[in-house]
């Protein structure tokens, strides 16, 4: 438990440096980013012409008024959820191609003006430029380690730089193999084993990036940060910002999740154009907020074949509807409202609510059917903010989806047992022993990559 919390700060320090990164020629301190970020917050609730939004859930202070609920029987003040199966205006939606035609499109429309914000028509280009290429020894495994930039054209804007970091590796002499895609908050040369911050070995033993070579495939990390900060005080500059030309955003712009999203996706270009990958078979995985960005990348680019959605929570697998663990007004705060659209402040604010919202997350994951999807937690103890029980509800709900389109979901409303995993068909799901990351769950999904990707097409 104690590795699993120092990894966690860990993860949580290393993004902040990411952000810290987006300002290198400034000296700047905490102080000097809160009040961007204040300045920045105030912009959009005053463009959005709401009241105050209300504050959300308070894990950290047991005197607090605000505590999450962990109790079952008050998690679910809204009992009905949208159907999925019936268009804004009505319509019933019964086969696939109907839910093609009609209902995917809109659906997609509504999350990107309401929820996580739209990438502007006029993106710059993104140059692809190889930092170093080295060969590295994997445990044995004759590999080669790719480190990448992704130099973004900023001559509209050139005080904003966006240079995306990325690396990859690969089986030396490799030709059209798999990719898996990380978010992560470094690049570099990756360990044979995974990295442990504290007495207790990590689980699995070898990192993922090895368990992924030893079955020939490749393994890439992007760096979350170098495409965008995360925090509201980067979002006039990163991609976002470039985009604005360092102006505040427009409320249907972007947030940081599709922004990141938005960079797996350039990484998949470039895959696309080199002969050692095979950009038909590429999965993304993240967890915790890059388990939310992994969501959305499967949802917004259907190129992606696979995802692994690690300990997501809300704005990932749970619904917004829920109450338990994180609020959606925790994300509607001054904390995490870079995240999404600023549209999406305004279902914290009264008098709108979560259930003002016409969608909700099983729409969400449904919207990456009839792809494989695997949405993973770990133990209550440990990932109860991400609250288990909702992404379970999700992924059923989400089954009916996967179904429609001739796939198959999970088709029980039971809890399984933890370790005990859902994984018969394209929309799976498994809470792992471990705690708030993917660790237990990487064998387990690189099987389901191999099954339902490598062995199908
Ligand atoms: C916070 C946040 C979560 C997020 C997590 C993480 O706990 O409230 O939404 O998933 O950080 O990214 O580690």
């Amino acid at each position: 438990m104690k590795h699993v919390i120092l990894l966690i700060s860990a993860l949580l320090i290393g993004s902040v440096s990411a952000s810290f990164a987006q300002f290198p020629s400034m000296n700047v301190n905490r102080d000097s980013l809160n009040r961007l970020t204040d300045e920045d917050y105030a912009n959009m609730v005053k463009q959005l012409g709401i009241n105050e939004p209300r504050p959300g859930r308070d894990p950290n202070n047991p005197a607090s008024n605000r505590l999450p609920n962990y109790d079952e029987l008050i998690a679910n003040p809204y009992l009905y959820y949208p159907d999925p199966f019936t268009s804004f205006d009505g319509k019933k939606i019964r086969n696939a191609r109907q839910w093609n035609k009609i209902r995917r499109p809109e659906l997609v429309e509504y999350f990107a003006r309401e929820v996580y914000g739209r990438v502007p028509d006029d993106v710059p280009a993104v140059d692809w430029q190889v930092v170093s290429e080295e060969k590295i020894d994997m445990d044995g495994i004759a590999c080669i380690n790719r480190v990448l930039s992704g130099v973004v054209d900023n001559s509209a804007c050139p005080s904003i730089k966006v240079n995306i970091q990325a690396s990859v590796v690969y089986p030396e002499g490799a030709v059209n193999v798999p990719v898996i895609v990380e978010f992560g908050f470094m690049a570099g040369r990756p360990t044979p084993k995974a990295m442990s911050f504290g007495p207790t070995p990590p689980d699995p033993a070898e990192s993922w990036q090895m368990l992924v070579v030893r079955r020939g495939w490749a393994a890439a990390t992007i760096v979350t940060g170098s495409i965008q900060a995360d925090g509201g005080h980067g979002l006039r500059r990163g991609i976002v910002g470039l985009c604005n030309k360092g102006g505040f955003r427009k409320p249907d712009d972007w947030g940081a999740l599709r922004a990141w999203a938005w960079g797996a996706s350039k990484l998949l270009d470039y895959f696309e154009t080199e002969k050692a990958f095979d950009a038909t078979k590429v999965a993304i995985e993240g967890v915790s907020r890059n388990g939310k960005a992994a969501l959305v990348t499967m949802v917004f680019d259907q190129r992606f074949a696979a995802g692994f959605i690690a300990s997501s929570g809300k704005g990932g697998a749970t619904g917004w509807r829920r109450f338990c663990g994180e609020s959606l007004e925790n994300l509607t705060g001054a904390g995490e409202y870079h995240w999404m659209a600023g549209n999406f402040i305004k279902y914290g604010a009264d008098p709108l609510t979560a259930n003002d919202l016409l969608v909700d997350q099983h729409e969400f994951i449904g919207l990456c059917a009839p792809r494989l999807c695997l949405i993973s937690s770990g133990v209550f103890d440990i990932d109860r903010w991400q609250d288990i029980m909702g992404m379970f509800m999700m992924t059923h709900k989400a089954s009916a989806i996967y179904e429609l389109l001739g796939a198959k979901g999970i088709d029980t409303d039971m809890v399984p047992r933890v370790d005990v995993g859902l994984l018969d068909g394209q929309l799976t799901y498994r809470q792992h022993h471990g705690g708030h990351e993917a660790g237990p769950n990487w064998p387990v999904f690189l099987d389901l990559f191999e099954r339902e990707v490598v062995a199908k097409k």
